[in-house]
């Protein structure tokens, strides 16, 4: 090999080298298949994460941790260990959490989170509340216990006997305080179902993400790989992602992909278009099923898929629910044509029955129905994908969007 073909090859080796590497900092801050797990790369929240602290720091409070599948739980809770900060010497952690799965019963959780603890369980035929809380009480330092994916629970006595431990664990306080994650209706349920626990849990809602706190994970993902992005394709990723973070990293990981092949030092409106069209073509093959069940027609009625993409786009209280007059403005726009209630009342009712996979569900009762989408992630796919489709452009999806937020700012 000569002197000029040795230096060359060692060249593209080392250009090889950076993009590997570069792309592998890409996948360290984008990551839309797993929860955030260190405080570097966990953008916003501060309000949530107070209050937890605030509860963490109460004797005998518990908390409560519940939203929308996706919101970022799982993430506030695993970056919490971090926040605690572990102790200088400490022989067990500050923080443990297990994940419930539907076969769960309150013995097997327990004996997991003290395992986790290393705290030496005698054998008990029943585990109950005052064997659990006698346990706790060996701990010598305040410690935080997170049940995550509580909603998994199938088990209708463990619910009851969670309960009884939270209320008994603030009766007789340890250095243990109860995080307990779920969606929503799990939580509700759990404190409708054993009233006395509601003093003892302190119920923290999280929101979807704000356009800022989600525009703060792409800043994070693209300075770390030295990538400029402008304001304008911030604002697009962020807003697309309807608020769940799982988009905002796919788009961005997407959107890096292709500019670290290059060898780029700036991302191009191309890239952007290009993380559009593909978190569409890549979506969870669950999510494709569904939205296709949702609006496949035999006929020339095609205005299913128009329908649910103005279901997305329909003005949303704080539980994601909307009425039939929430859809007509944005179906009307992107009909180009007034579209009354009655011209859609039907593709509705559809989409919250088995036939089109209950889309939507359907709260409340005749003449005052409210829809929300069964799941949450559906939401920003339906829009991705009226883009990708051309059910509607930049220029309307934009319109759209600011007569929402002018509606949402009135209210
Ligand atoms: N504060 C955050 N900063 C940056 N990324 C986040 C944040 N919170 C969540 N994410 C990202 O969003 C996605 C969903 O987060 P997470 O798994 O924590 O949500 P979840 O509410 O626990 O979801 P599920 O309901 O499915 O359990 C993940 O890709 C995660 O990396
Ligand atoms: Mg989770």
């Amino acid at each position: 090999m000569s002197g000029t073909t040795a230096r060359r090859n060692g060249g593209k080796m080392a250009d090889v080298k950076k993009r590997l590497a570069r792309l592998a900092l890409a996948t360290s801050h984008f990551t839309p298949g797993s929860p955030i797990d260190s405080l570097e790369l966990f953008s916003g929240r501060l309000e949530q994460v107070a209050d937890i602290l605030g509860a963490f720091n109460t004797r005998g409070l518990h908390v409560a941790l519940y939203g929308e599948r996706g919101v970022g739980k799982t993430s506030i809770a695993n970056i919490l260990a971090d926040a605690l900060g572990a102790r200088v010497g400490a022989t067990r952690p500050t923080s443990v959490r297990v994940g419930c799965t539907s076969g769960n019963k309150y013995q097997d959780l327990w004996v997991a989170i003290f395992k986790k603890l290393g705290i030496e369980v005698d054998k008990y035929d029943e585990l109950q509340p005052e064997h659990v809380r006698e346990q706790l009480a060996t701990l010598d330092s305040p410690t935080l216990v997170v049940v995550d994916e509580f909603d998994r629970l199938t088990d209708p006595d463990t619910s009851t006997l969670f309960a009884d431990t939270i209320k008994l664990l603030s009766d007789e306080p340890t250095n243990a305080t109860i995080l307990i994650v779920g969606v929503g209706d799990s939580i509700e349920d759990l404190v409708d179902d054993h009233k006395s626990v509601g003093r003892a849990l302190r119920q923290v809602r999280i929101p979807r993400m704000s356009q800022h706190e989600l525009e703060d994970i792409l800043t994070k993902g693209t300075e770390a790989i030295r990538l400029k992005i402008t304001e304008e394709q911030l604002h697009q990723i962020a807003s697309l992602s309807e608020g769940l973070p799982h988009y905002t990293h796919a788009m961005g990981l997407f959107a890096v992909q292709k500019a670290i092949e290059e060898d780029r030092d700036e991302l191009t409106d191309a890239d952007i278009e290009n993380a559009k069209t593909l978190s569409v073509r890549k979506a969870q093959h669950t999510i494709v099923t569904a939205y296709n069940k949702a609006t496949r027609s035999a006929h020339q009625d095609v205005l299913f898929d128009k329908v649910l993409l103005a279901c997305a786009l329909a003005k949303k209280d704080e539980l994601g629910m909307f009425a039939a007059r929430n859809v007509a403005g944005p179906l009307s726009t992107i009909m180009g044509k007034p579209m009354d209630i009655p011209a859609f009342a039907r593709h509705l009712k559809q989409f919250s029955s088995d036939e089109r996979g209950n889309i939507l569900q359907r709260h409340g009762e005749e003449r005052r129905f409210f829809y929300r989408f069964d799941d949450p992630m559906m939401q920003p796919h339906v829009i991705l994908n009226g883009l990708s489709a051309k059910l509607i452009d930049d220029a309307t999806l934009a319109e759209i969007k600011a007569e929402a937020a002018k509606e949402a700012e009135e209210a």
